[in-house]
């Protein structure tokens, strides 16, 4: 096509011309990253959120606002990963912040808040009798998981491919330093060949672990079929099941137990259930949560200096209590299902094998018209043109993540919508030449 843009000739020179762009745009960044890999392995602490060529360091985050140090300013549709559901700095979460803060932190004892943060949190979701606090989902998990190993005497964990459930849990690729359990990897939403996996193991099986909507992973929901069967395997078998809705606890004001009405034995949480601030939570049905009672001789052992550290406690509190309600739970879906529905609009418009995956708040990017059953099925997606859509967009002045991910907080508006739409606009109407030459 003689008219096109050179970069437009195939994808591969688009995103070389899109990543040099970014270099230039982004030089204060560069600098940053280079100096903070002096003290730290990739100039990282946190591999989940690193990016290539390097990563942006943002320096300000104000409302659904955020800066870099290059200056330039986004909407920020990636809310922390779910995390910042609030947005940045909100009013009630920062006054809970300065209260803890008043009256003294690290207190070395039982607290206020932490009984009332915990009530509120078994008020809300329905499988949770008693709950415990951990600093993040990754122990969460580790708590839950172990406590299901302790429980069982038993030492399978089921597991799903794509699966994320922290820096040790994690299946969405290769890596060395997984927490040493004895993992069976099964397929996300296929119910007969999970069912020939456990088959050998169903006297061994301790705990099925699993999202009820992959995040990480691009965003893809559990069937309600699937999540039935797991449950009706885990009383077949005498595992406990454990649905991490670290993520997905956003998505209704009970989380997706509530929206499939399927009771996990035992739910973990984290993200914005403490207020933007540090957390994780494990909990689940009393018979199982009592052997965490330190009254009792052959409990289990839950330690940690800061699990009920005041400011998230408060911070938690505040957040669930009186920010997201369930009626501000709902809205915030809502907005999310509408804006999947427009962002798909977008592509059919333009014929363009793309899609926006999810369910209400959080929306998965794939580069693919065929159907998003498990991460298998997302890969098959051409990601050289995912990563054009994260340069395109960021050089709009939208904030995502690069492997394909949006969470909306609660502080984006209609116009921050529109902003974004109008950008995915833009990317369809320029990158449409490349479609045809995706893989
Ligand atoms: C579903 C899920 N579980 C667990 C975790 C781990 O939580 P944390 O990062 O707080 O350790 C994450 C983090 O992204 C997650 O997405």
């Amino acid at each position: 096509m003689p008219n096109n843009p050179p970069a437009n000739i195939d994808i591969d020179a688009a995103l070389a011309e899109a990543i040099e762009a970014y270099r230039a745009r982004n030089p204060k960044s560069l600098q940053q990253h280079e100096a903070a890999c002096a003290a730290m392995p990739g100039g990282s602490t946190r591999s989940s959120i690193y990016v290539e060529p390097f990563p942006l360091t943002m320096v300000k985050g104000e409302g659904a606002h955020l800066w870099d140090l290059d200056g330039h300013e986004y909407v920020d549709f990636l809310s922390e990963f779910t995390a910042g559901l609030y947005g940045h700095s909100h009013p009630a979460i920062r006054k809970a912040v300065e209260a803890a803060l008043d009256d003294g932190v690290n207190l070395g004892a039982h607290g206020l808040a932490e009984a009332r943060f915990a009530a509120a949190i078994c008020a809300r979701f329905p499988s949770i009798d008693l709950v415990r606090f951990t600093n993040s989902g990754t122990e969460a998990n580790l708590m839950a998981v172990s406590g299901a190993r302790a429980l069982t005497g038993r030492n399978k964990i089921l597991v799903f491919a794509g699966g994320y459930h922290g820096g040790v849990f994690y299946f969405r690729g290769k890596t060395a330093v997984n927490a040493p359990f004895d993992f069976l990897l099964g397929t996300y939403n296929d119910i007969a060949g999970t069912r020939e996996l456990v088959a050998p193991h169903k006297g061994d099986l301790a705990a099925i672990l699993i999202e009820p909507m992959l995040g990480g992973s691009g965003c893809i929901p559990a069937t309600r079929e699937f999540l039935a069967d797991l449950r009706a395997l885990a009383d077949e078998t005498g595992a406990i099941l454990i649905f991490d809705e670290v993520m997905t606890s956003r998505l209704a004001p009970g989380g997706l137990q509530e929206v499939h009405n399927i009771l996990p034995d035992m739910t973990t949480l984290g993200k914005y259930v403490g207020g933007g601030m540090s957390f994780g939570a494990f909990g689940g049905r009393r018979k199982v949560m009592d052997w965490f009672d330190p009254r009792r001789a052959d409990g289990f052992q839950h330690a940690g200096t800061f699990n009920n550290n005041v400011l998230t406690m408060q911070a938690g509190l505040a957040g669930l209590t009186e920010v997201y309600t369930p009626e501000r739970a709902r809205a915030l879906n809502d907005f999310g299902d509408g804006l999947r529905e427009r962002l798909n609009g977008v592509a059919r418009r333009h014929g363009l094998a793309m899609q926006f995956t999810g369910i209400g708040s959080m929306i998965g990017i794939h580069m693919t018209n065929g159907p998003i059953r498990n991460a298998a099925d997302a890969a098959k997606a051409d990601g050289r043109l995912r990563d054009l859509f994260f340069f395109d967009v960021l050089a709009r002045g939208i904030w995502l993540a690069k492997r394909g991910m949006i969470a909306l907080s609660i502080a984006l508006d209609e116009r921050d919508a529109d902003r974004l739409v109008t950008a995915v606009e833009e990317f369809a109407e320029t990158r449409a030449p490349l479609f045809g030459d995706a893989a």
